[in-house]
């Protein structure tokens, strides 16, 4: 008999996908339901291994649908959730604020009411959980002699991504006040890693340089992130779910700051290292330069700046390395390392995303092309 019930909403993502992979392959008597809308950045590729698992369902639905939300709480007996369905690019957040304020508002607030009814449905269960995964960027910018975030900082979002966000953070605080729903939260750093949509700037920086294209770099390329290897960020979550407090927040991050010149630098050299030693590479990729002997970093361009950009974020995660004793197993460069090389070995995932995107710019931009 599986021991927990777990559903993953946007399990089809970037991290969701990680954490399902490392769930299944952690705690193999578990039962795991993905709930995802496949959305542009929901990709049912990145969960393909796991399919033919007895314990995985992948369910196709909106976590604003208050019906099946209901029904897969009800018929699956879920006892854990695991809130990662969200729109999560700041840029697209600047340029269409709606489907932020939808989902990761009325969404999260959709789900916390049907988690809300099955726990009450079911007080004598004490092992339920509503886990909701959040970021540093609701609490705003930092300058360089800052100190770190930590858990009691004021919330300043920036972006409508990042308010989005703050408004939800604070939804899932205020049905553990009043109504005591068992919850808990991570706010995370930055991730990288693989799966990662290719629009984010690690994994754009590398499928761009592969194929020759610019390396667009906002502004003068001074902010800085803090990044954490996403496997890292899965088994810190795991850490919440099992050792933390219900009703904390825990800040999560990777103690890994960089500017983002000197990070696209770094990735540059590791193609170009890449590239440079492998024959096949060459061929399979001959547009990159690493591949007729000049550098990647010959195509970074500076661009006009993201509007609100933050400049610095860093997170001070000393409260849950206290609780639980998670330490990030991956620094900056074995993680990157590792990034370069899963998106050199998987082509065959991130190509059809590109040629998706090139084939709705050729929609909007030529609407005859392809009519007679
Ligand atoms: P992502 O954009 O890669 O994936 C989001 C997933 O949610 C997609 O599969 C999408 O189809 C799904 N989704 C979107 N709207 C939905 C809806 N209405 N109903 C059901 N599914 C829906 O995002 P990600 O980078 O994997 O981020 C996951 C979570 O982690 C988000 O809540 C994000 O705010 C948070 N987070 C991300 C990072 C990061 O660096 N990526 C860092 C900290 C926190
Ligand atoms: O900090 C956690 C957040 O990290 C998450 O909550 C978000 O969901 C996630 O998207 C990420 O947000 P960022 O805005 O930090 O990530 P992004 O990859 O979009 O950008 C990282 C930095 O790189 C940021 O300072 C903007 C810059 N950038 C980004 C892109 C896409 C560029 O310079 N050029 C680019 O083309």
């Amino acid at each position: 008999m599986p021991r927990n019930k777990l559903l993953v909403t946007g399990g089809a993502g970037f991290i969701g996908a990680n954490f399902v992979h490392y769930w299944t392959r952690n705690y193999r008597r578990d039962r795991v339901v993905v709930l995802d809308a496949l959305t542009y950045a929901g990709n049912p590729a990145s969960l393909e291994p796991l399919q033919s698992l007895p314990a995985f369902r992948f369910v196709h639905g909106d976590i604003r649908d208050a019906t099946l939300v209901r029904a897969l709480l009800r018929d699956e007996r879920i006892n854990t959730i695991v809130h990662f369905a969200a729109e999560s690019h700041v840029d697209r957040s600047i340029h269409s604020p709606d489907a932020f304020i939808h989902t990761n508002v009325l969404g999260t607030c959709n789900l916390l009411q049907a988690a809300r009814e099955a726990w009450e449905a079911d007080r004598e269960a004490t092992d339920f959980r509503f886990h909701h995964v959040s970021t540093d960027e609701v609490y705003g910018t930092l300058s360089r002699d800052d100190p770190a975030f930590v858990e009691t900082s004021p919330y300043d979002p920036s972006s409508p991504y990042a308010a989005s966000k703050a408004a939800s953070d604070h939804f899932v605080r205020a049905y553990r006040r009043t109504y005591g729903l068992p919850v808990s939260i991570s706010n995370c750093s930055n991730n990288y890693g693989p799966y990662h949509f290719p629009e984010k700037l690690i994994p754009l920086m590398i499928v761009n340089a592969l194929s020759g294209a610019k390396l667009p770099v906002y502004g003068d390329g001074s902010n800085v992130r803090d990044w954490l290897f996403v496997e890292d960020h899965c088994r810190a979550i795991d850490r919440i779910l099992r050792q933390g407090t219900v009703g904390e927040t825990y800040n999560i991050g990777g103690g890994a700051e960089i500017s983002n010149l000197d990070l696209v630098r770094n990735l540059c050299r590791l193609l170009d290292e890449a590239i440079g030693a492998s024959r096949a590479l060459q061929g399979t990729y001959p547009d990159c330069p690493a591949a007729r002997g000049s550098s990647c970093a010959d195509l970074i361009t500076f661009v006009a700046d993201r509007p609100g950009h933050d400049w610095r974020y860093a997170m001070d995660a000393a409260k849950l390395r206290n609780a639980t004793g998670f330490q990030p197993d991956e620094n900056l460069v074995s993680g990157l390392r590792k990034t370069v090389q899963w998106y050199l070995a998987n082509e065959g995932w991130w190509r059809p995303l590109l040629d998706a995107r090139y084939a709705k710019w050729v929609r909007q931009n030529y609407p005859d092309a392809g009519r007679t």
